[in-house]
């Protein structure tokens, strides 16, 4: 290879180790990524060169390859602690080399079970199991010797914690360590303090919170202690001096626990915290405090091998959401209203009053009659109360629990000052990573609406609702919404994360519960209900296609194949339609008290699922060279067939003649013939307009329906439903100032009244995973490979629209495509790729061909004709593109 040209622009800006954690990694061998910026168009990388410096110099690993995306490590495993730096360069086609990029540092965490001394450590007192007790504060003194090079702690909880050295906070991460299946798999946090420690005495405090372990949660929201009944933390702080002598802090029988002002802390019901009891504790977590009267610890167990680092980033607050008003309501209470259905808590600054007076705070989405309306809440109380103490204008803001909440009501204050009162955003730190936006404004604010959702529930764990007393990790609910989020954050780690718990939750007959982690065993194992289970094999499927992971498949792999067979064995070679199933959830027509129970045949969606999933498990078994490709592929053509004959009739129409079953066979291949689908898409459009295109699809059809009708030549049927504001519509809720996507069509009656039914959420993102169409099909930015190393684009304008965009910062780099069509019929179409990517570009430009350009910038005009065909039989870059899936097998099945 040539030597380094100093004219060469190409240049990799940073490295990327795993997904984004380099401090602390949790993996002997953690994958690498890398983007070229500023090469010439159309490069193209043919080799690397990885470099590492152990301490000893830079020594490198030469590959010939152009992959730059989750390379495997080349070089010998790291060790727990060790500390490498590393950098990379790549090769273009003529063997020039990019610049060096910058060495990022690579430590690993504690890799082995064996690294752990410390024991999981609890107060020594009774607990009060039917009650509730104040969560304790846990604390330890320790010297800090001359020459410190470097410390760390690892800790994590039984609970929620939150550490201090010396009265400093450890990090910023909220909600730490996580919710996970606590009894498998606990996740560690890996913290560099160095900085917060200098010679002498010091103490490590950790504050505890009963969090998803001991708190309450669905469904019997009367009842907590679901993991245990102690919280408890484990904590190694290791000090390392310039000599290599390493020290360690550790969590043992020695530590002392107390309480503190705060009185109760728990997610659904909110916290109350005495300020009068801060002077009691004043420099717990500092040197020299007096805890005589303090309780002694006890251990408690905990198996070192489930013990996880970490890989999917923390929860922190990410934005501060000022008033936008504030009104005096009929009972004469304040209520603040922050303009945006938000999920986090409220902060006060500078509280005054008298010692003892309550300060109240209670949340709500929504509001009826100038007040707060909590019906929808439940039994989420969601009420934080912060009694006065001594000190005069005292800044608070909860911190162990989380509300979905628009309108905040103050009560307790003399004054309350806008300037005072803000909104605290918390959730999932993740990278913001998709843009879209058009020439409708409402439009805009539907896929506004998503992200507001997304960002409300993916609060660790991907959950239904944020707000009620649920907030549970429903399957089905992130099965349809993945490709959205996907698009939106880099919200790769969280769903990695939560697939391992989906593995680890599992029940012995591979059937996965309906959701996940699962506390509460038996009562939500159902094992195999169609399109929830169906996660197992269908968001790591995603993960592969949007991120470009081929582990997160392989490590999934024995997960898929256990619900697989799981799948096979319970429904047997006829469809088993003793099975529990949830349906088209939340069909419009469905009853408001039984939403399972809408039109479609619960068992034609069954069998639909049963086939899809069967059609990606031999595709994935095909990625991964595993042998179980020709036997999946088998059992999906067998049930291919049995729905046909079970669901098709004679005269093509379906057994449900809904928008939802129709929508399944087209996405899922399931018919015979591409004039079978165009006639199943025509069916569509015309039960469409006698709705007068109003929305007639639940959780399963609604993510389908406009794929379905794009894939069958009915374009300007999905743009009319899509821009429909009449109920049930998404713009109805639009219209009626939605900020969020609400569980329901009609969660606000027309009338104005909340649904009053027993389940309505103003934030649930399900039905919003239409966002993933307007990417792919109105801006036209859609994956053909996985991780967006080929893209399509293929810009489909309707409904009037008149321009376009979408941006995504994709592991290749920035793609965007961005549209403009006028009022002249001149269509211009402006596309950016990254190197290491080509596009496949497909215009709605007369006399239009398609071709596939390389890295950088482009530009096309023409004439707008929407006569061009679609490339090949319908790609839509959706992971339901059945019809793409089969083509993709070595054998073609339909021969
Ligand atoms: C949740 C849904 C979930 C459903 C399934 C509801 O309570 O909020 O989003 O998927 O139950 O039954």
């Amino acid at each position: 290879m040539a030597n380094e040209s100093a004219d060469s622009l190409a240049a990799i800006p940073a490295l990327q180790v795993e997904h984004g954690i380099a401090f602390g990694v949790g993996t002997s061998r953690p994958r690498l990524s890398w983007q070229i910026r500023d090469a010439s168009p159309g490069w193209e990388q043919t080799g690397y060169e990885l470099a590492l410096d152990a301490g000893a110099g830079w020594s490198a690993v030469q590959q010939p390859s152009p992959e730059s995306v989750l390379v495997p490590w080349p070089f010998r495993p790291l060790i727990s602690r060790q500390s490498v730096r590393v950098k990379v360069r790549a090769y273009d086609r003529e063997g020039a080399p990019t610049r060096w990029s910058e060495p990022v540092t690579v430590e690993a965490a504690l890799l082995d079970p064996t690294d752990w001394t410390a024991a999981m450590v609890a107060p020594d007192w009774p607990e009060d199991v039917a009650g509730e007790r104040p969560p304790p504060l846990l604390r330890k003194e320790f010297r800090v010797a001359e020459r410190l090079r470097s410390a760390r702690l690892y800790v994590t909880a039984h609970g929620l914690y939150r550490a201090c050295l010396s009265g400093q906070p450890v990090g910023d991460e909220l909600f730490a360590p996580g919710w996970t299946a606590y009894r498998k798999r606990l996740r560690y946090q890996a913290h560099d303090v160095t900085d917060l420690l200098t010679a002498g005495d010091h103490a490590i405090g950790i504050a505890l919170a009963d969090g998803w372990y001991r708190g309450y949660l669905m469904p019997t929201v009367t009842r907590r202690n679901w993991y245990g009944t102690r919280v408890a933390a484990l904590a190694q702080l290791e000090l390392t001096y310039d000599d290599g002598r390493r020290d360690v802090v550790a969590t043992d029988e020695t530590w002392r626990a107390g309480e503190g002002p705060l009185r109760s802390a728990d997610i659904y019901r909110g916290e109350t915290y005495d300020a009068r009891l801060e002077s009691a504790v004043a420099g717990w977590s500092r040197p020299g405090f007096d805890d005589r009267d303090w309780a002694t610890c006890i251990t408690v167990d905990r198996d070192p091998a489930t013990l996880v680092r970490q890989f999917s980033p923390p929860v922190r607050r990410t934005q501060t959401v000022p008033p936008v008003s504030m009104e005096t309501a009929p009972t004469g209470r304040v209520i603040v209203d922050f303009g945006q259905n938000l999920v986090g808590h409220v902060r006060l600054a500078a509280v005054t009053g008298a010692p003892g007076t309550q300060v109240v705070l209670r949340h709500a989405e929504i509001l009826q009659n100038g007040e707060l309306c909590t019906e929808p809440l439940r039994a989420a109380t969601a009420t934080d109360t912060y009694v006065v103490g001594e000190r005069t204008a005292a800044d608070w803001e909860p911190e162990f629990t989380f509300h979905g909440f628009r309108y905040a009501e103050i009560t307790g204050l003399s004054e309350v000052r806008a300037t005072e009162v803000t909104a605290e955003v918390v959730h999932s730190d993740m990278r913001r990573s998709g843009w879209f936006s058009c020439s409708d404004p409402l439009v805009n604010r539907l896929h506004e609406n998503a992200v507001w959702s997304m960002r409300g529930n993916f609060l660790d764990v991907p959950t239904d609702c944020p707000q009620r007393d649920e907030r549970l990790g429903w399957t089905g609910d992130l099965q349809v919404f993945a490709p959205s989020a996907s698009f939106l954050y880099d919200s790769h780690g969280l769903m990695a994360s939560w697939l391992a718990d989906l593995a680890a939750d599992q029940d012995e007959t591979g059937g996965v519960p309906y959701v996940v982690p699962n506390p509460i065993g038996r009562l939500y194992n159902g094992g195999t209900a169609a399109a929830w289970s169906d996660a197992a094999v269908i968001v790591p499927w995603v993960l592969y296609q949007r991120f470009g992971d081929r582990d997160v498949l392989a490590r999934q792999y024995p997960s898929m194949v256990t619900f697989a067979d799981c799948l096979l064995r319970e429904h047997g070679p006829d469809l088993n339609e003793e099975l529990y199933q949830f349906g088209d959830w939340v069909d419009p027509r469905a009853p408001m008290d039984a939403p399972g129970e809408g039109p479609t045949d619960k068992y034609l969606v069954a069998c639909a699922y049963l086939v899809y999933t069967l059609d990606i498990m031999a595709a994935t078994a095909r990625v991964l060279g595993a042998a179980d490709d020709q036997r999946f592929q088998a059992h999906a053509e067998h049930y291919r067939q049995l729905w046909r004959t079970r669901y098709v009739q004679p005269d093509g129409r379906l057994v449900s003649d809904t928008v939802t079953s129709y929508a399944l066979a087209i996405c899922f291949a399931l018919l015979e013939s591409p004039a079978d689908e165009a006639a199943a898409g025509g069916r569509m459009a015309e039960l469409l307009a006698a709705e007068g295109f109003r929305i007639a699809t639940g959780f399963v059809g609604t993510p389908l329906v406009c794929d379905a009708l794009t894939a069958t030549g009915q374009l300007d049927a999905a743009y009319r439903l899509l821009l429909e504001k009449a109920p049930p519509s998404w713009l109805y809720a639009v219209t009626q100032g939605a900020t969020t996507i609400w569980e329901r069509w009609d969660s606000l009656l027309p009338d104005g009244t909340v649904n009053p039914s027993e389940m309505t959420s103003f934030n649930h993102y399900a039905l919003g995973a239409v966002v993933d169409w307007l990417h792919r099909s109105v801006a036209g930015l859609a994956p053909l490979a996985p991780g967006y190393r080929e893209i399509l684009v293929r810009p489909l304008p309707g409904g009037g629209l008149t321009s376009a965009q979408a941006r995504h910062e994709s592991p290749y780099g920035e793609v965007s495509v961005s549209w403009q069509l006028d009022a002249n019929g001149d269509f211009a179409c402006d596309l950016l790729v990254p190197a290491g990517a080509t596009a496949e570009v497909v215009l709605p430009i007369e006399g239009w061909e398609a071709q596939r350009v390389g890295s950088g910038r482009h530009a096309f005009r023409g004439r707008f004709s929407l006569a061009t065909s679609p490339p090949r039989r319908w790609s839509s870059g959706a992971p339901w593109d059945a019809p793409a899936l089969i083509r993709s097998r070595k054998t073609e099945v339909h021969a």
